[in-house]
């Protein structure tokens, strides 16, 4: 009974220029390791989900670049979702899928854009979730103990004192504003939203049904067309419709059957460049090259990384990111990283 929805229609912007609309983050291999996030989540819930049972929701653009990365998946895993309405539709959508294939089925829901090196205790509090999830009416989440005020993260306030290892969620707040980041961080009792969701499909769309009941109506009409060739049209004229809204505003903010499993793992989204480089190794001076080779002399606390595995000279340059892709060379200083989303909106305006 166990299902994955594989979510890969992001586009990745803090992470431009190597991640970018037409090829974004969770299809490079990020980190240089040889394989793209998307291929290492895959093969990471393959470990626990039969591999024909994983669906990938994606954008209909990156269709063709999914086939390529895992070349034995089948096309009726691949949703192609035909415009960018954010995650709750697509979750919905995944759900009503699945549901329609096997009524008990247990889901997990995860972002193909993560790095967890500790994939034994990974699966072993997926495990422990499905199997609460199985007995209970629960929308379960991952927490990660947080470290700094993250305005980019959803927030779980829970009972520290709940002796159950799957512990009932007092608040879920996504990404607050500064203020609110640190009082959280000081209060003590929070966690943040790995991202990563367990339910049965049958009780997420109870959950849709109350808290989205307009976007719940809107593809309740496609009951009957769900897995057959009918659908892609379907698809065509109604997914545009759906609001533009994440699961974590739309569902798991508002419902009162938000679970938490808080782990002990290292678990990074790879958000900024700054995150990337403590994933990686250093050099004595505190540097790091991706796809790149670095000859370094005064310089210190840089992130390199090149498009076609280029050698590098600095000199005099400290806590820098450096990014070449085909077209474009970045240079910004880390401090500015935050920025880069938005350089990115500019520089797509003016060339
Ligand atoms: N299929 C599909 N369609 N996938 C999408 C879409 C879409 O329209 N939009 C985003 N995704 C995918 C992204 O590729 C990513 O894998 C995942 O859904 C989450 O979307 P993000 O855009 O990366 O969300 P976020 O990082 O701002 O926030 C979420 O993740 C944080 C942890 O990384 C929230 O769940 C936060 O609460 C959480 O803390
Ligand atoms: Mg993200």
């Amino acid at each position: 009974n166990y299902y994955a929805i594989l979510m890969a229609g992001g586009v990745g912007s803090r992470f431009w220029p190597s991640s970018k609309a037409s090829n974004p983050k969770q299809f490079i291999d990020v980190l240089g390791v040889g394989e793209t996030l998307f291929q290492t989540t895959f093969k990471r819930l393959s470990r626990l989900i039969p591999v024909e049972n994983i669906y990938v929701l994606t954008n209909k653009k990156y269709v063709e670049m999914i086939k390529d990365q895992i070349p034995h998946i089948k096309d009726e895993q691949i949703v192609p979702e035909p415009e960018m309405r954010n995650t709750a539709p697509s979750i919905l959508l995944g759900a009503l899928k699945i549901y329609k294939k096997n009524p008990k089925a247990l889901t997990v829901i995860a972002p193909s854009d993560h790095w967890i090196k500790e994939e034994d205790e990974f699966i072993e509090s997926i495990q422990l979730a499905l199997d609460s999830a199985q007995d209970n009416d629960q929308l379960i989440t991952l927490g990660i103990e947080p470290t700094y005020p993250n305005t980019g993260y959803g927030y779980i306030k829970y009972d520290k004192d709940d002796g159950e290892e799957v512990k009932k969620v007092a608040r879920f707040t996504e990404k607050p504003g500064e203020k609110k980041a640190k009082k959280f961080l000081e209060e003590g009792n929070y966690v943040w939203n790995a991202g990563i969701f367990i339910w049965k499909a049958s009780f997420i769309i109870k959950a849709f049904e109350e808290y989205q009941p307009e976007m719940f109506r809107l593809f309740e009409k496609g009951k009957d067309i769900w897995n057959t060739k009918a659908e892609d049209e379907f698809l065509e004229t109604h997914y545009g419709q759906a609001s533009n809204i994440s699961i974590d505003y739309g569902i798991m903010e508002k419902s009162d059957s938000v679970y938490v499993i808080p782990v002990k793992y290292h678990w990074s989204d790879l958000g900024t460049w700054s995150s990337v480089q403590s994933e990686l190794p250093q050099d004595e001076k505190g540097n790091t090259a991706v796809n790149s080779r670095l000859v370094v002399e005064d310089a210190e606390d840089n992130i390199i990384s090149t498009y076609n595995k280029k050698i590098v000279v600095l000199k005099g340059l400290s806590d820098y990111i450096v990014v070449e892709d085909k077209d474009v060379l970045m240079i910004v200083p880390k401090s500015e990283e935050q920025e880069i989303k938005h350089i990115r909106e500019k520089v797509m305006k003016d060339f």
